[in-house]
């Protein structure tokens, strides 16, 4: 339906409505949508809401994808429109506008170079991963024509983190944006971002059998690192580079509550290019020694999915307490938008300045 997944359909529909929803009361004609992919939310905010629609994505070729994708779509919404229910919210009479801009958003992209008039706008973006919801927040301040904002954040690992120094930067907005946090330098670190992006909803719902098996893959995660450090790097050999256990990346590897850690080993060894000759002997010994720490390791996990939930808070309470503090602020608020078991990342930001400054032509 509309070439677009059943939970996208779910919460692209949700968002959509929202987004209308706010335009109407906010009397804003015109979105900016940022990181707008293949256009699902801003074709459905065109079509189905009459709202003029400017989408900005950074990857050139899903950027063709999502105008030839509204192509096909508009041909075909006298039909397709009948399978949705009516909207409640129209932004306008006449039909919306869409299209879609070649462009990296950063902090101090200058909105006012998509306007042809001097229209206010509202900015959203669905699923803004890593620093663009942080620079959605920042570009929303800055100019005075955007008066609302709706996002939903994702991929929190992706984030820059000011205050890691270990992290480049590329000009994107960075955590923390919040008074509070500035002044305490605060960082997360790459791995208690990569907590924020789990779902705690999901994992509970799953029950026993998949914590069982998250934990079993931390376990062996934790078992390989020993192996490598104590067999590998002190050898000094010609795959020291390629094994320093800082640098290795062994992705997700499948685990079941069957996997040794013996063919766990293999895996990651084929992965990263580890000398099997000396991971096969010391696999066992390894695994001798620290299996009655699996257990310790379940509490562990379980605290890591508990404390996902609360890095993640950490991070939308940053970009709502950066909102509240600015001059010109009516109102701030963070809306549960989906069912956090099918879509994890379910809270949506929205702000709205307090009046237009801006004289309509
Ligand atoms: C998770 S996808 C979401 C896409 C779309 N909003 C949706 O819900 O289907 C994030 C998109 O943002 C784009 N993106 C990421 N960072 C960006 C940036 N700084 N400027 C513009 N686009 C960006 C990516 O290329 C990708 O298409």
């Amino acid at each position: 339906m509309l070439m677009m997944s059943k939970k996208k359909l779910a919460e692209v529909q949700s968002m959509c409505d929202l987004i209308a929803e706010l335009c109407v009361k906010w009397d804003l004609h015109n979105v900016i949508d940022f990181g707008c992919g293949k256009g699902y939310l801003s074709a459905l905010l065109t079509l189905r809401h009459s709202i003029n629609v400017i989408g900005l994505e950074s990857n050139e070729s899903t950027v063709s994808s999502a105008m030839s994708r509204f192509r096909k779509i508009s041909k075909q919404w006298p039909v397709l429109k009948k399978r949705l229910t009516a909207p409640e919210y129209v932004v306008k009479e006449t039909p919306g506008t869409f299209c879609v801009l070649p462009c990296t958003v950063r902090r101090d992209l200058n909105s006012d170079s998509y306007l042809e008039k001097p229209e206010t706008y509202l900015l959203c973006g669905l699923h803004t991963c890593g620093s663009l919801g942080n620079d959605i927040a920042e570009v929303f301040v800055q100019n005075e024509r955007n008066l609302g904002l709706c996002f939903v954040g994702c991929c929190y690992h992706y984030m820059e983190e000011e205050f890691d120094r270990r992290q480049p930067c590329d000009g994107h907005s960075m955590f923390p944006l919040s008074a509070y946090l500035r002044r305490k330098q605060f960082f997360f670190g790459k791995n208690t971002r990569m907590l924020a992006s789990q779902s705690v909803d999901r994992t509970l719902r799953e029950g026993r059998k998949r914590l069982d098996v998250s934990a079993r893959s931390l376990f062996f995660r934790a078992l390989l690192q020993i192996l490598l450090v104590r067999s590998i790097l002190p050898d000094k050999t010609d795959n020291l580079e390629r094994c320093d256990p800082d640098e290795v990346r062994v992705g997700r590897i499948p685990v079941d509550l069957q996997t040794s850690f013996s063919e766990y080993a293999e895996k990651a060894g084929k992965i990263c290019g580890f000398p099997a000759a000396v991971l096969g002997p010391e696999c066992e010994e390894v695994f001798q020694q620290f299996k009655s720490v699996e257990v310790h390791m379940k509490i562990v996990n379980l605290l890591r999915i508990v404390l996902g939930a609360c890095v993640e808070q950490v991070m939308l309470l940053d970009r709502l307490c950066y909102l509240e503090e600015q001059e010109g602020i009516a109102e701030v608020g963070l809306i549960a938008m989906f069912d956090p078991v099918v879509s994890p990342r379910s809270w949506a930001i929205c702000a709205r300045k307090l009046q237009q400054p801006v004289q309509q032509s």
